[in-house]
Protein backbone atom coordinates (compact mmCIF):
# COMPACT_ATOMS: atom_id res chain seq x y z
CA UNK A 1 0.00 0.00 0.00
CA UNK A 2 2.22 2.87 1.05
CA UNK A 3 6.22 3.27 1.26
CA UNK A 4 6.59 5.86 3.90
CA UNK A 5 4.24 8.10 6.37
CA UNK A 6 3.50 11.37 4.80
CA UNK A 7 4.57 12.99 7.68
CA UNK A 8 8.52 11.16 7.74
CA UNK A 9 9.26 12.39 3.97
CA UNK A 10 11.56 14.87 4.20
CA UNK A 11 14.57 16.44 1.82
CA UNK A 12 16.13 12.82 2.31
CA UNK A 13 13.64 11.27 -0.17
CA UNK A 14 14.40 14.28 -3.28
CA UNK A 15 13.24 11.96 -6.62
CA UNK A 16 12.09 9.27 -5.41
CA UNK A 17 9.44 7.73 -6.42
CA UNK A 18 7.19 6.88 -2.98
CA UNK A 19 3.56 5.74 -2.07
CA UNK A 20 1.31 7.43 0.95
CA UNK A 21 -1.85 6.56 2.11
CA UNK A 22 -4.01 8.85 3.84
CA UNK A 23 -7.18 11.30 4.40
CA UNK A 24 -7.77 14.16 1.95
CA UNK A 25 -7.28 17.71 4.80
CA UNK A 26 -7.92 19.89 2.35
CA UNK A 27 -7.84 20.53 -1.70
CA UNK A 28 -6.92 23.65 -3.76
CA UNK A 29 -7.58 24.18 -7.11
CA UNK A 30 -5.10 26.86 -8.56
CA UNK A 31 -5.60 27.39 -12.19
CA UNK A 32 -5.40 24.05 -13.76
CA UNK A 33 -3.10 22.40 -10.88
CA UNK A 34 -5.04 20.67 -8.25
CA UNK A 35 -3.74 20.29 -4.79
CA UNK A 36 -4.30 18.08 -2.01
CA UNK A 37 -2.85 18.01 1.22
CA UNK A 38 -2.94 14.62 2.47
CA UNK A 39 -3.11 13.46 6.22
CA UNK A 40 -1.98 10.20 7.99
CA UNK A 41 -0.66 9.82 12.03
CA UNK A 42 2.89 11.37 11.41
CA UNK A 43 1.71 14.61 9.28
CA UNK A 44 0.35 16.16 6.59
CA UNK A 45 2.06 16.27 2.92
CA UNK A 46 0.99 18.11 -0.49
CA UNK A 47 -0.21 16.42 -3.31
CA UNK A 48 0.05 17.88 -6.61
CA UNK A 49 -1.90 16.81 -9.54
CA UNK A 50 -1.04 18.22 -12.97
CA UNK A 51 -3.67 18.42 -15.70
CA UNK A 52 -1.17 16.50 -18.16
CA UNK A 53 -2.74 13.12 -16.89
CA UNK A 54 -6.17 14.05 -18.18
CA UNK A 55 -7.95 10.50 -16.38
CA UNK A 56 -6.23 10.90 -13.44
CA UNK A 57 -6.59 14.68 -13.01
CA UNK A 58 -10.55 14.05 -13.49
CA UNK A 59 -10.50 11.83 -11.11
CA UNK A 60 -8.74 14.32 -8.41
CA UNK A 61 -11.42 16.73 -9.60
CA UNK A 62 -13.64 14.40 -7.61
CA UNK A 63 -12.15 14.27 -4.00
CA UNK A 64 -13.28 15.83 -1.06
CA UNK A 65 -12.55 16.21 2.86
CA UNK A 66 -11.91 13.06 4.42
CA UNK A 67 -11.73 10.44 1.37
CA UNK A 68 -9.21 8.17 1.68
CA UNK A 69 -6.08 7.79 -1.08
CA UNK A 70 -3.60 6.02 -2.16
CA UNK A 71 -0.98 8.38 -4.00
CA UNK A 72 2.06 7.12 -5.99
CA UNK A 73 4.66 9.46 -7.52
CA UNK A 74 7.65 11.51 -7.61
CA UNK A 75 8.76 13.32 -4.38
CA UNK A 76 10.41 16.79 -5.31
CA UNK A 77 11.32 20.22 -3.54
CA UNK A 78 8.34 23.08 -4.28
CA UNK A 79 9.38 25.68 -6.75
CA UNK A 80 10.81 28.96 -5.91
CA UNK A 81 8.51 30.58 -3.52
CA UNK A 82 5.72 28.03 -2.96
CA UNK A 83 7.35 27.39 0.45
CA UNK A 84 4.90 26.80 3.26
CA UNK A 85 6.92 27.58 6.66
CA UNK A 86 3.53 26.55 8.80
CA UNK A 87 4.00 23.45 7.79
CA UNK A 88 6.56 21.08 8.63
CA UNK A 89 6.78 19.65 4.81
CA UNK A 90 6.34 22.61 3.68
CA UNK A 91 9.48 22.69 1.63
CA UNK A 92 8.71 19.47 -0.32
CA UNK A 93 5.89 17.96 -2.05
CA UNK A 94 4.48 14.88 -4.29
CA UNK A 95 3.75 15.43 -7.97
CA UNK A 96 0.97 12.38 -8.06
CA UNK A 97 1.82 9.61 -11.04
CA UNK A 98 -1.29 7.22 -9.88
CA UNK A 99 -4.31 8.21 -7.77
CA UNK A 100 -6.21 5.48 -5.84
CA UNK A 101 -9.64 6.27 -4.18
CA UNK A 102 -10.06 3.72 -1.37
CA UNK A 103 -13.04 5.20 -0.20
CA UNK A 104 -15.31 8.62 -0.85
CA UNK A 105 -16.57 10.99 2.36
CA UNK A 106 -19.65 12.21 3.43
CA UNK A 107 -19.01 15.80 4.31
CA UNK A 108 -17.57 15.52 7.39
CA UNK A 109 -19.94 16.97 10.45
CA UNK A 110 -17.23 19.58 10.99
CA UNK A 111 -13.94 20.39 9.58
CA UNK A 112 -10.63 19.37 11.34
CA UNK A 113 -8.99 22.52 11.52
CA UNK A 114 -12.26 23.99 12.15
CA UNK A 115 -11.77 25.98 15.87
CA UNK A 116 -14.83 26.34 17.84
CA UNK A 117 -16.30 22.43 17.46
CA UNK A 118 -19.49 21.64 19.91
CA UNK A 119 -17.88 18.89 22.24
CA UNK A 120 -20.99 16.98 21.57
CA UNK A 121 -20.04 16.64 17.87
CA UNK A 122 -16.83 15.85 18.78
CA UNK A 123 -17.38 13.13 21.01
CA UNK A 124 -20.66 11.89 18.55
CA UNK A 125 -18.19 11.71 15.73
CA UNK A 126 -15.51 10.65 17.81
CA UNK A 127 -13.53 9.09 15.14
CA UNK A 128 -13.35 11.81 13.16
CA UNK A 129 -12.06 14.29 15.86
CA UNK A 130 -9.60 11.81 16.59
CA UNK A 131 -7.71 12.18 13.17
CA UNK A 132 -7.31 16.00 13.99
CA UNK A 133 -2.87 15.87 14.51
CA UNK A 134 -3.16 17.22 17.85
CA UNK A 135 -5.45 14.06 19.16
CA UNK A 136 -3.25 11.47 17.69
CA UNK A 137 -0.09 13.68 19.08
CA UNK A 138 -2.63 13.02 22.68
CA UNK A 139 -3.15 9.86 22.11
CA UNK A 140 0.48 9.03 21.01
CA UNK A 141 1.90 10.58 24.10
CA UNK A 142 -0.23 8.49 26.29
CA UNK A 143 0.70 5.55 24.97
CA UNK A 144 4.38 6.82 24.88
CA UNK A 145 3.69 7.63 29.11
CA UNK A 146 2.30 3.95 29.79
CA UNK A 147 5.37 2.55 28.25
CA UNK A 148 7.49 4.19 30.05
CA UNK A 149 5.72 3.74 33.51
CA UNK A 150 5.29 0.01 32.48
CA UNK A 151 9.14 -0.51 31.73
CA UNK A 152 10.58 1.73 35.06
CA UNK A 153 8.04 -0.19 37.07
CA UNK A 154 9.57 -3.89 35.50
CA UNK A 155 12.80 -2.69 35.95
CA UNK A 156 11.84 -1.89 39.49
CA UNK A 157 11.07 -5.38 40.11
CA UNK A 158 7.12 -4.46 40.14
CA UNK A 159 4.67 -7.14 39.34
CA UNK A 160 1.65 -6.86 37.16
CA UNK A 161 -1.24 -8.49 38.49
CA UNK A 162 -4.97 -7.72 37.28
CA UNK A 163 -7.53 -7.65 39.81
CA UNK A 164 -11.35 -8.18 39.39
CA UNK A 165 -13.56 -5.69 37.54
CA UNK A 166 -16.57 -7.68 39.14
CA UNK A 167 -16.37 -7.26 42.84
CA UNK A 168 -17.79 -5.53 46.29
CA UNK A 169 -17.63 -2.03 46.81
CA UNK A 170 -14.80 -0.49 47.07
CA UNK A 171 -14.25 2.38 49.99
CA UNK A 172 -13.11 5.54 48.25
CA UNK A 173 -16.07 7.66 48.86
CA UNK A 174 -18.05 8.10 45.56
CA UNK A 175 -21.15 6.23 44.43
CA UNK A 176 -20.75 2.44 42.89
CA UNK A 177 -21.82 1.54 39.33
CA UNK A 178 -23.38 -1.92 40.13
CA UNK A 179 -23.64 -4.77 37.62
CA UNK A 180 -26.70 -6.78 38.67
CA UNK A 181 -26.12 -10.92 39.09
CA UNK A 182 -28.31 -13.14 36.77
CA UNK A 183 -27.38 -15.86 38.53
CA UNK A 184 -27.84 -14.77 42.46
CA UNK A 185 -31.16 -13.02 41.97
CA UNK A 186 -31.50 -9.55 43.89
CA UNK A 187 -27.50 -9.45 44.44
CA UNK A 188 -25.11 -6.94 42.53
CA UNK A 189 -21.52 -6.57 42.05
CA UNK A 190 -19.92 -3.35 42.17
CA UNK A 191 -17.36 -1.95 39.78
CA UNK A 192 -14.32 -1.19 41.56
CA UNK A 193 -13.47 2.40 42.44
CA UNK A 194 -10.07 1.21 43.17
CA UNK A 195 -8.11 -1.57 43.66
CA UNK A 196 -7.29 -1.04 46.75
CA UNK A 197 -8.14 -3.95 49.19
CA UNK A 198 -6.91 -6.10 46.21
CA UNK A 199 -3.88 -4.79 46.23
CA UNK A 200 -3.44 -4.55 49.98
CA UNK A 201 -4.54 -8.92 49.73
CA UNK A 202 -1.47 -8.82 47.45
CA UNK A 203 0.65 -7.83 49.82
CA UNK A 204 -0.39 -10.27 51.99
CA UNK A 205 -0.21 -12.28 49.55
CA UNK A 206 4.00 -11.97 49.36
CA UNK A 207 3.91 -10.11 45.49
CA UNK A 208 6.47 -7.89 47.15
CA UNK A 209 5.86 -5.44 44.52
CA UNK A 210 2.78 -4.35 42.61
CA UNK A 211 1.75 -2.62 39.93
CA UNK A 212 -1.73 -2.16 37.03
CA UNK A 213 -3.04 0.69 34.93
CA UNK A 214 -6.09 -0.18 35.61
CA UNK A 215 -9.82 0.90 34.83
CA UNK A 216 -11.93 2.52 38.15
CA UNK A 217 -14.93 3.30 37.91
CA UNK A 218 -16.94 6.17 40.15
CA UNK A 219 -20.79 7.61 39.63
CA UNK A 220 -19.53 11.29 41.42
CA UNK A 221 -20.35 14.26 39.80
CA UNK A 222 -17.74 14.91 36.55
CA UNK A 223 -15.87 17.82 35.74
CA UNK A 224 -12.84 18.80 33.94
CA UNK A 225 -10.71 16.36 35.24
CA UNK A 226 -13.01 13.90 36.63
CA UNK A 227 -14.42 10.39 34.37
CA UNK A 228 -16.56 8.24 35.37
CA UNK A 229 -14.89 5.81 34.39
CA UNK A 230 -10.43 6.66 34.84
CA UNK A 231 -7.41 4.90 34.73
CA UNK A 232 -5.07 4.88 37.21
CA UNK A 233 -1.45 3.74 37.62
CA UNK A 234 -1.94 1.45 40.67
CA UNK A 235 1.41 0.56 42.91
CA UNK A 236 1.58 -1.34 46.24
CA UNK A 237 5.19 -2.19 48.02
CA UNK A 238 5.44 -4.42 51.31
CA UNK A 239 8.37 -3.30 53.67
CA UNK A 240 8.74 0.38 52.68
CA UNK A 241 7.80 3.00 54.79
CA UNK A 242 6.38 6.39 53.14
CA UNK A 243 9.84 7.82 52.64
CA UNK A 244 11.55 5.56 50.51
CA UNK A 245 8.09 5.15 48.87
CA UNK A 246 8.04 8.88 48.06
CA UNK A 247 11.72 8.47 47.02
CA UNK A 248 10.65 5.59 44.37
CA UNK A 249 8.17 7.47 43.02
CA UNK A 250 9.61 11.16 42.48
CA UNK A 251 12.42 8.96 40.87
CA UNK A 252 9.61 7.45 38.31
CA UNK A 253 8.18 10.33 37.94
CA UNK A 254 11.93 12.93 36.87
CA UNK A 255 12.31 9.77 34.98
CA UNK A 256 9.11 9.90 32.76
CA UNK A 257 9.41 13.75 32.31
CA UNK A 258 13.31 13.60 31.14
CA UNK A 259 12.55 10.60 28.87
CA UNK A 260 8.86 11.50 27.46
CA UNK A 261 9.37 15.65 27.38
CA UNK A 262 12.67 16.00 28.35
CA UNK A 263 11.60 18.56 30.88
CA UNK A 264 13.38 19.74 34.22
CA UNK A 265 12.09 18.43 36.92
CA UNK A 266 12.96 19.27 40.37
CA UNK A 267 15.38 16.74 41.79
CA UNK A 268 14.03 16.34 45.28
CA UNK A 269 10.30 17.06 45.27
CA UNK A 270 9.40 19.61 47.88
CA UNK A 271 7.25 19.05 50.80
CA UNK A 272 4.57 20.84 52.96
CA UNK A 273 2.23 19.80 55.04
CA UNK A 274 -1.55 19.94 54.75
CA UNK A 275 -2.04 22.35 57.35
CA UNK A 276 0.62 24.68 55.30
CA UNK A 277 -1.00 24.55 52.20
CA UNK A 278 -4.35 24.97 53.73
CA UNK A 279 -2.68 27.52 55.43
CA UNK A 280 -0.72 29.42 52.66
CA UNK A 281 -2.93 28.57 49.64
CA UNK A 282 -6.20 27.45 50.89
CA UNK A 283 -5.83 24.41 48.98
CA UNK A 284 -4.20 21.20 49.49
CA UNK A 285 -3.39 20.72 46.17
CA UNK A 286 -1.61 24.11 45.79
CA UNK A 287 -0.71 25.29 42.23
CA UNK A 288 2.98 26.61 43.45
CA UNK A 289 3.74 28.29 39.83
CA UNK A 290 1.39 31.07 41.26
CA UNK A 291 3.29 33.14 43.74
CA UNK A 292 0.31 34.84 45.36
CA UNK A 293 0.05 33.22 49.10
CA UNK A 294 -3.16 34.18 51.82
CA UNK A 295 -2.06 35.56 55.10
CA UNK A 296 -4.34 35.11 58.44
CA UNK A 297 -5.25 38.53 59.75
CA UNK A 298 -7.47 36.84 62.09
CA UNK A 299 -5.89 37.65 65.32
CA UNK A 300 -5.92 41.81 64.26
CA UNK A 301 -9.87 41.71 63.66
CA UNK A 302 -11.12 39.67 66.55
CA UNK A 303 -12.48 43.62 68.07
CA UNK A 304 -12.87 45.69 65.38
CA UNK A 305 -16.49 46.86 64.83
CA UNK A 306 -16.58 45.07 61.40
CA UNK A 307 -19.12 42.76 62.76
CA UNK A 308 -18.03 40.77 59.05
CA UNK A 309 -14.16 40.46 60.51
CA UNK A 310 -15.06 40.11 64.28
CA UNK A 311 -17.18 37.51 64.14
CA UNK A 312 -15.23 34.77 62.13
CA UNK A 313 -12.10 36.67 63.40
CA UNK A 314 -13.32 35.51 67.31
CA UNK A 315 -14.70 31.80 66.06
CA UNK A 316 -12.04 29.05 66.29
CA UNK A 317 -13.73 27.27 63.61
CA UNK A 318 -13.22 31.17 61.50
CA UNK A 319 -10.57 32.82 59.56
CA UNK A 320 -10.31 36.41 58.34
CA UNK A 321 -7.47 35.99 55.52
CA UNK A 322 -6.13 38.56 52.61
CA UNK A 323 -5.24 38.37 49.41
CA UNK A 324 -2.46 40.50 48.28
CA UNK A 325 -3.24 41.52 44.52
CA UNK A 326 -0.03 42.56 42.51
CA UNK A 327 -1.07 45.93 40.20
CA UNK A 328 -4.42 45.15 41.18
CA UNK A 329 -5.18 48.65 41.98
CA UNK A 330 -6.46 49.17 38.53
CA UNK A 331 -9.42 46.38 38.83
CA UNK A 332 -12.59 48.05 37.80
CA UNK A 333 -15.66 47.93 39.81
CA UNK A 334 -17.26 45.41 37.05
CA UNK A 335 -13.85 42.92 37.78
CA UNK A 336 -14.23 43.09 41.46
CA UNK A 337 -18.23 42.66 41.35
CA UNK A 338 -16.98 39.88 38.71
CA UNK A 339 -14.74 38.46 41.25
CA UNK A 340 -17.24 38.76 44.72
CA UNK A 341 -19.79 36.97 42.09
CA UNK A 342 -16.39 33.89 41.28
CA UNK A 343 -16.38 33.76 45.46
CA UNK A 344 -19.82 33.20 45.98
CA UNK A 345 -19.66 29.90 43.83
CA UNK A 346 -17.79 28.78 47.08
CA UNK A 347 -20.24 29.55 49.66
CA UNK A 348 -18.40 32.96 50.13
CA UNK A 349 -20.97 35.96 51.52
CA UNK A 350 -18.87 39.08 50.16
CA UNK A 351 -15.08 39.65 48.83
CA UNK A 352 -14.25 43.07 50.82
CA UNK A 353 -11.02 44.52 49.22
CA UNK A 354 -8.62 47.63 49.94
CA UNK A 355 -6.96 49.21 47.01
CA UNK A 356 -3.63 50.99 47.67
CA UNK A 357 -2.89 53.97 45.79
CA UNK A 358 -0.19 54.82 48.14
CA UNK A 359 0.96 52.79 50.91
CA UNK A 360 3.35 55.28 52.63
CA UNK A 361 0.51 57.67 53.40
CA UNK A 362 -1.61 55.57 55.53
CA UNK A 363 -4.91 55.46 56.00
CA UNK A 364 -5.55 58.53 53.52
CA UNK A 365 -3.77 56.22 50.49
CA UNK A 366 -6.20 53.62 50.99
CA UNK A 367 -9.65 53.60 49.14
CA UNK A 368 -11.97 51.00 50.16
CA UNK A 369 -16.14 51.55 51.82
CA UNK A 370 -14.58 48.89 54.95
CA UNK A 371 -11.84 51.44 55.91
CA UNK A 372 -14.14 53.60 58.35
CA UNK A 373 -14.79 49.90 60.09
CA UNK A 374 -10.94 48.93 60.38
CA UNK A 375 -8.67 50.87 63.72
CA UNK A 376 -5.07 52.54 62.28
CA UNK A 377 -3.18 49.22 63.84
CA UNK A 378 -5.07 47.02 61.42
CA UNK A 379 -4.47 48.70 58.71
CA UNK A 380 -0.70 48.87 59.46
CA UNK A 381 -0.64 45.25 60.04
CA UNK A 382 -2.35 44.28 57.20
CA UNK A 383 0.03 46.22 55.13
CA UNK A 384 2.96 44.92 56.39
CA UNK A 385 1.76 41.46 56.71
CA UNK A 386 0.07 41.14 52.72
CA UNK A 387 3.46 43.25 51.67
CA UNK A 388 1.01 45.23 50.13
CA UNK A 389 2.76 48.34 47.67
CA UNK A 390 1.26 51.43 46.20
CA UNK A 391 -0.77 49.68 42.86
CA UNK A 392 -1.98 47.14 44.34
CA UNK A 393 -5.43 45.58 45.62
CA UNK A 394 -5.87 43.37 48.52
CA UNK A 395 -8.98 40.73 48.97
CA UNK A 396 -10.97 39.67 52.00
CA UNK A 397 -12.57 36.81 53.34
CA UNK A 398 -14.14 36.11 56.48
CA UNK A 399 -15.94 33.06 57.43
CA UNK A 400 -15.39 29.52 58.21
CA UNK A 401 -11.86 28.21 57.55
CA UNK A 402 -13.38 26.25 55.20
CA UNK A 403 -15.19 28.33 53.19
CA UNK A 404 -12.36 30.93 53.31
CA UNK A 405 -9.75 28.37 52.37
CA UNK A 406 -12.05 27.48 49.27
CA UNK A 407 -13.19 30.45 48.00
CA UNK A 408 -9.85 32.32 48.42
CA UNK A 409 -7.99 29.63 47.16
CA UNK A 410 -9.73 29.53 44.18
CA UNK A 411 -9.53 33.59 43.75
CA UNK A 412 -5.63 32.99 43.92
CA UNK A 413 -5.75 30.75 40.93
CA UNK A 414 -8.20 33.24 38.94
CA UNK A 415 -6.53 36.00 39.87
CA UNK A 416 -3.47 34.20 38.85
CA UNK A 417 -4.32 32.89 35.72
CA UNK A 418 -6.37 36.67 34.75
CA UNK A 419 -3.26 38.53 35.09
CA UNK A 420 -0.40 36.35 33.79
CA UNK A 421 0.94 35.78 37.17
CA UNK A 422 1.29 31.85 36.11
CA UNK A 423 5.36 30.55 36.12
CA UNK A 424 6.65 28.17 33.27
CA UNK A 425 7.49 25.01 34.18
CA UNK A 426 6.56 22.12 36.38
CA UNK A 427 5.58 22.25 40.08
CA UNK A 428 5.89 19.34 41.96
CA UNK A 429 4.66 19.04 45.71
CA UNK A 430 4.57 16.17 47.89
CA UNK A 431 2.01 17.40 50.52
CA UNK A 432 1.98 15.56 53.78
CA UNK A 433 0.76 15.28 57.34
CA UNK A 434 -2.82 15.03 56.70
CA UNK A 435 -5.52 14.57 59.50
CA UNK A 436 -6.28 11.22 60.13
CA UNK A 437 -9.87 12.43 59.89
CA UNK A 438 -12.32 15.32 59.80
CA UNK A 439 -15.33 15.74 61.54
CA UNK A 440 -19.01 16.42 59.66
CA UNK A 441 -20.71 18.68 61.11
CA UNK A 442 -24.20 17.81 59.77
CA UNK A 443 -23.66 14.21 60.02
CA UNK A 444 -22.08 14.62 63.70
CA UNK A 445 -19.22 12.06 62.66
CA UNK A 446 -16.07 11.62 62.17
CA UNK A 447 -14.86 11.18 58.00
CA UNK A 448 -11.51 9.24 56.83
CA UNK A 449 -9.41 12.13 54.52
CA UNK A 450 -8.17 9.22 52.55
CA UNK A 451 -9.54 5.81 53.40
CA UNK A 452 -10.43 3.79 56.25
CA UNK A 453 -7.25 1.81 55.48
CA UNK A 454 -4.80 5.05 55.72
CA UNK A 455 -2.40 3.96 59.30
CA UNK A 456 -2.35 7.13 61.71
CA UNK A 457 1.04 8.43 62.38
CA UNK A 458 0.62 6.26 65.85
CA UNK A 459 0.94 2.92 66.73
CA UNK A 460 -1.38 2.82 69.33
CA UNK A 461 -4.82 2.43 69.10
CA UNK A 462 -5.53 3.83 72.66
CA UNK A 463 -3.76 7.49 71.62
CA UNK A 464 -5.73 7.45 68.18
CA UNK A 465 -9.10 7.24 70.18
CA UNK A 466 -8.00 9.90 72.83
CA UNK A 467 -7.49 12.54 69.87
CA UNK A 468 -9.00 11.21 66.80
CA UNK A 469 -9.21 15.06 64.96
CA UNK A 470 -5.45 15.94 66.32
CA UNK A 471 -3.93 12.75 64.54
CA UNK A 472 -2.16 12.88 61.80
CA UNK A 473 -2.29 10.33 58.87
CA UNK A 474 0.29 8.58 56.92
CA UNK A 475 -1.06 9.78 53.87
CA UNK A 476 0.99 11.16 51.21
CA UNK A 477 -0.73 13.63 47.80
CA UNK A 478 1.55 14.08 45.12
CA UNK A 479 0.54 17.28 43.37
CA UNK A 480 1.87 18.80 40.28
CA UNK A 481 0.85 22.39 38.99
CA UNK A 482 -2.42 22.50 40.88
CA UNK A 483 -3.61 19.43 40.24
CA UNK A 484 -4.01 16.41 42.34
CA UNK A 485 -1.63 13.61 40.12
CA UNK A 486 -1.98 10.89 43.09
CA UNK A 487 -2.18 9.84 46.28
CA UNK A 488 -1.61 7.21 48.90
CA UNK A 489 -0.62 5.96 52.07
CA UNK A 490 1.55 3.67 54.69
CA UNK A 491 -1.62 1.16 55.34
CA UNK A 492 -2.77 -0.58 58.35
CA UNK A 493 -1.50 -3.92 58.88
CA UNK A 494 -2.46 -4.55 62.67
CA UNK A 495 -5.90 -5.61 63.29
CA UNK A 496 -6.39 -3.97 66.23
CA UNK A 497 -5.77 -0.74 64.80
CA UNK A 498 -8.07 -1.66 61.92
CA UNK A 499 -10.75 -2.59 64.09
CA UNK A 500 -10.60 1.09 65.91
CA UNK A 501 -10.28 2.87 62.62
CA UNK A 502 -13.33 1.42 61.80
CA UNK A 503 -15.07 1.83 65.36
CA UNK A 504 -14.22 5.87 65.04
CA UNK A 505 -15.90 5.70 61.39
CA UNK A 506 -19.18 4.38 62.52
CA UNK A 507 -19.13 1.38 60.92
CA UNK A 508 -19.91 -0.92 63.06
CA UNK A 509 -18.72 -4.51 63.62
CA UNK A 510 -21.52 -6.20 61.75
CA UNK A 511 -20.72 -3.53 59.10
CA UNK A 512 -17.38 -4.18 58.90
CA UNK A 513 -17.50 -7.61 59.00
CA UNK A 514 -20.19 -7.72 56.66
CA UNK A 515 -18.16 -5.60 53.77
CA UNK A 516 -14.46 -5.65 54.50
CA UNK A 517 -14.56 -9.07 56.45
CA UNK A 518 -12.12 -10.87 54.11
CA UNK A 519 -9.67 -7.86 54.70
CA UNK A 520 -10.00 -8.50 58.41
CA UNK A 521 -9.54 -11.99 58.31
CA UNK A 522 -6.41 -11.86 56.14
CA UNK A 523 -4.98 -9.51 58.56
CA UNK A 524 -5.04 -12.12 60.81
CA UNK A 525 -2.72 -14.59 58.51
CA UNK A 526 0.80 -12.53 58.88
CA UNK A 527 -0.04 -9.46 57.16
CA UNK A 528 3.65 -7.32 55.94
CA UNK A 529 4.12 -3.54 56.61
CA UNK A 530 2.92 -2.31 53.66
CA UNK A 531 1.78 1.15 51.48
CA UNK A 532 1.19 2.40 47.97
CA UNK A 533 -0.04 5.10 45.75
CA UNK A 534 -2.38 5.50 43.04
CA UNK A 535 -1.65 8.21 40.06
CA UNK A 536 -4.88 9.51 38.13
CA UNK A 537 -3.33 8.10 34.60
CA UNK A 538 -5.45 10.68 32.63
CA UNK A 539 -4.77 13.74 34.73
CA UNK A 540 -0.75 12.86 34.43
CA UNK A 541 -1.37 12.88 30.69
CA UNK A 542 -3.26 16.14 30.16
CA UNK A 543 -0.96 18.14 32.00
CA UNK A 544 1.93 16.49 29.81
CA UNK A 545 -0.17 17.21 26.74
CA UNK A 546 -1.10 20.53 27.64
CA UNK A 547 -4.81 19.45 27.58
CA UNK A 548 -7.30 21.40 29.61
CA UNK A 549 -9.65 18.62 30.28
CA UNK A 550 -8.84 14.65 31.00
CA UNK A 551 -11.48 13.85 28.04
CA UNK A 552 -8.78 15.32 25.77
CA UNK A 553 -6.36 12.44 26.59
CA UNK A 554 -8.79 9.86 26.37
CA UNK A 555 -10.05 8.00 23.19
CA UNK A 556 -13.12 7.18 23.85
CA UNK A 557 -14.76 9.46 26.91
CA UNK A 558 -18.23 10.12 28.43
CA UNK A 559 -20.02 14.05 28.49
CA UNK A 560 -20.92 15.57 31.93
CA UNK A 561 -23.88 13.80 32.62
CA UNK A 562 -21.95 10.13 32.30
CA UNK A 563 -22.94 9.38 29.02
CA UNK A 564 -21.51 8.05 25.70
CA UNK A 565 -22.80 10.12 22.87
CA UNK A 566 -20.53 8.15 20.56
CA UNK A 567 -22.48 4.68 21.83
CA UNK A 568 -25.38 6.11 22.63
CA UNK A 569 -24.86 4.54 26.05
CA UNK A 570 -26.67 4.05 28.96
CA UNK A 571 -29.24 2.62 27.01
CA UNK A 572 -32.34 0.76 27.64
CA UNK A 573 -32.37 -2.74 27.60
CA UNK A 574 -34.95 -5.45 26.58
CA UNK A 575 -37.55 -6.88 28.89
CA UNK A 576 -36.49 -10.12 28.61
CA UNK A 577 -32.78 -9.40 29.55
CA UNK A 578 -34.39 -7.52 33.24
CA UNK A 579 -36.19 -10.66 33.48
CA UNK A 580 -33.07 -13.03 33.03
CA UNK A 581 -31.76 -10.55 35.95
CA UNK A 582 -35.15 -10.72 38.19
CA UNK A 583 -35.10 -6.44 37.42
CA UNK A 584 -38.46 -5.06 37.39
CA UNK A 585 -38.61 -1.55 36.72
CA UNK A 586 -41.41 0.15 38.85
CA UNK A 587 -44.17 0.26 36.66
CA UNK A 588 -46.00 3.76 36.38
CA UNK A 589 -48.96 4.54 38.81
CA UNK A 590 -52.12 2.72 38.27
CA UNK A 591 -50.80 0.18 36.28
CA UNK A 592 -49.66 -2.44 39.46
P1 LIG B 1 -7.68 8.33 45.16
O1 LIG B 1 -9.13 8.19 45.37
O2 LIG B 1 -7.01 9.57 45.69
O3 LIG B 1 -6.88 7.13 45.82
O4 LIG B 1 -7.36 8.21 43.62
C1 LIG B 1 -6.04 8.27 43.12
C2 LIG B 1 -5.93 9.21 41.96
O5 LIG B 1 -6.85 8.89 40.92
C3 LIG B 1 -7.25 10.06 40.23
N1 LIG B 1 -8.73 10.14 40.22
C4 LIG B 1 -9.48 10.42 39.13
N2 LIG B 1 -9.15 10.70 37.88
C5 LIG B 1 -10.14 10.92 37.00
N3 LIG B 1 -11.45 10.86 37.28
C6 LIG B 1 -11.85 10.56 38.54
N4 LIG B 1 -13.15 10.47 38.81
C7 LIG B 1 -10.84 10.34 39.53
N5 LIG B 1 -10.87 10.03 40.85
C8 LIG B 1 -9.58 9.91 41.24
C9 LIG B 1 -6.63 11.24 40.94
C10 LIG B 1 -6.29 10.65 42.30
O6 LIG B 1 -5.18 11.29 42.86
N6 LIG B 1 -6.85 3.54 46.43
C11 LIG B 1 -6.40 4.91 46.61
C12 LIG B 1 -4.92 5.07 46.35
C13 LIG B 1 -4.03 4.50 47.43
O7 LIG B 1 -4.30 4.77 48.63
O8 LIG B 1 -3.06 3.83 47.06
C14 LIG B 1 -7.15 5.81 45.65
O9 LIG B 1 -7.87 5.38 44.77
O10 LIG B 1 -5.46 11.64 40.25
P1 LIG C 1 -21.63 44.98 53.65
O1 LIG C 1 -21.45 45.65 54.96
O2 LIG C 1 -22.44 43.71 53.70
O3 LIG C 1 -22.07 45.91 52.54
O4 LIG C 1 -20.19 44.50 53.22
C1 LIG C 1 -19.10 45.41 53.08
C2 LIG C 1 -18.04 44.75 52.27
O5 LIG C 1 -17.63 43.52 52.89
C3 LIG C 1 -18.45 44.37 50.85
O6 LIG C 1 -17.35 44.66 50.00
C4 LIG C 1 -18.70 42.89 50.95
O7 LIG C 1 -18.41 42.27 49.70
C5 LIG C 1 -17.70 42.47 52.00
N1 LIG C 1 -18.11 41.25 52.72
C6 LIG C 1 -19.30 40.92 53.23
N2 LIG C 1 -19.26 39.70 53.80
C7 LIG C 1 -18.01 39.27 53.66
C8 LIG C 1 -17.30 38.06 54.03
N3 LIG C 1 -17.90 37.07 54.68
N4 LIG C 1 -15.99 37.95 53.70
C9 LIG C 1 -15.37 38.94 53.03
N5 LIG C 1 -15.96 40.07 52.67
C10 LIG C 1 -17.26 40.26 52.98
Amino acid sequence: MRTHYCGELNQQHIDEVVSVCGWVNRRRDHGGVIFVDLRDKKGILQVVFDPDDADMFAQAETQRNEFVLRVEGKFRVRPEGTNNPEMATGEVELLAHKLEILNASETPPFQLDEEEVHDDNRLKYRYIDLRKPEMQYRMQLRAKVTHFLRSWLEGNEFLDIETPMLTRATPEGARDYLVPSRTHPGAFFALPQSPQLFKQLLMMSGMDRYYQIVRCFRDEDLRADRQPEFTQLDIETSFMDEEKIMAMMESMMRGLFTEVLSAEVDSVFPRMSWAEAMERFGSDKPDLRIKLELQTISDVLKDVEFKVFSGPASDPEGRVAALRVPGGNELTRKEIDDYTDFVGRYGARGLAYIKCNDVSAGREGLQSPILKFLPDEAIQTILERTGAESGDLIFFGADKASVVNESLGALRLKVGQDRGLVEAGWRFLWVVDFPMFEYDEGEKRWNALHHPFTAPATDSPDQLEGDPGGTLSRAYDMVLNGTELGGGSVRIHNLEMQHRVFSLLGIEEQEAEEKFGFLLTALKYGCPPHGGIAFGLDRLVMLMAGASSIRDVMAFPKTQTASCLLTQAPAEVSERQLRELSIRLRKPQGDN
